[in-house]
């Protein structure tokens, strides 16, 4: 690809930089740089005095902004995993950190361009790699995993309702000497999968199980699971998290981690008097989750399952 393509929309910007709060000389991390639309919308508010560390799998991504932070000697730019933040904050030495941000999952580049095989609707190498060294692909999870563990994918991560006659067309059909390399193979074989009276559904189907696939590929609840406690804690006192996610599960893991750590006191609901004696250790900032406007859906309709959620650490 020429690098300078790589092009992302940024979805609820307004929104993220409204809650975060980016002010002059402040230290910011970007824990998913995609397009860079955050990290340039940050650098603009924390000016030359401030510093930022964007984070990005995508070697892609990374080679993108690289080229535009050329100028700027406050900006990091890390190939790295955001669920190792702790040591990245260690190594570029942030001793204080005003605010993380991580708009999870892919960018428009890593779906339209990238020719990874995110999108059914282009036939492509069965791929969804975001992190292009990692060495399991969505061929070899295809291949390696059996019959009961692709159905458990689909049906956890994808919600789809025919994932067993998904997952069993497809280990038939690899049993009869089918080698599964390309989407469009895999799209034939979901759409062969369904009952007559759905077929016509086919995309529908193959929407959830390419979603589910990608998210197992990339380990992406693992991560986030992996990510919250770590980015809250290498914040400063009165930082900002910010966390924009594109599906209920990972909306869920950050909804019980907020709410977890605002709850403060532990004792059970019977108890007359607290005898924990634990106290909030976040306030929320979002009562609700942060969608996009009907301005931005007319713009952007990608950004339609986006919910923002945000923390302030006390
Ligand atoms: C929705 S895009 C971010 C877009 C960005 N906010 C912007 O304004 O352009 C998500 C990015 O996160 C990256 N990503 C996904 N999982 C990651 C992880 N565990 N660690 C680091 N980056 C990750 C993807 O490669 C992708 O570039």
């Amino acid at each position: 690809m020429d690098k300078q393509d790589y092009f992302h929309q940024p979805v609820l910007l307004q929104e993220v930089m409204g809650l975060i709060n980016p002010q002059p000389g402040e230290i910011f991390i970007d824990a998913t740089l995609g397009g860079a639309g955050y990290s340039q919308a940050i650098l603009r508010k924390i000016g030359k005095k401030g510093r930022l560390v964007s984070i990005d799998l995508d070697s892609d991504a990374v080679e993108s902004a690289r080229r535009l932070a050329q100028q700027n000697q406050n900006w990091n730019i890390v190939q790295e995993n955001f669920r190792n933040i702790d040591k990245i904050a260690e190594k570029h030495k942030l001793n204080q950190i005003h605010g993380i941000v991580a708009d999870i999952g892919f960018s428009s580049y890593e779906l339209d361009q990238s020719g990874r095989g995110l999108s059914f609707q282009k036939d492509e190498p069965l791929d969804m790699r975001f992190d292009q060294s990692q060495p399991e692909d969505a061929r070899f999870l295809l291949t390696s995993r059996s019959e009961a563990e692709l159905e458990k994918i689909f049906r956890e991560y994808g919600e789809e309702k025919f994932s067993r006659q998904i997952a069993r067309r497809i280990k038939a059909s690899q049993a009869d000497g089918l080698k599964l390399h390309k989407t469009g193979q895999l799209y034939e074989l979901i759409q062969a999968a369904l009952p007559k009276p759905v077929k016509h559904k086919a995309a529908d189907s193959a929407r959830r199980v390419f979603q589910a696939l990608r998210i197992a590929v990339n380990h992406e609840l693992e991560n986030l699971q992996d990510f919250l406690p770590k980015a809250f804690d290498i914040l400063s006192a009165g930082g900002r998290l910010a966390v924009v996610s594109f599906h209920s599960l990972e909306d869920r893991i950050v909804k019980e981690f907020f709410n977890q750590l605002a709850k403060g006191c532990i004792c059970p609901p019977d108890f007359p008097q607290c005898v924990c004696g634990k106290s909030p250790l976040l306030k929320i900032l979002t009562k609700k989750p942060v969608t996009a406007s009907e301005a931005e859906l007319a713009a952007n309709s990608r950004s339609r399952p986006a919910k923002l959620r945000a923390a302030l650490k006390l």
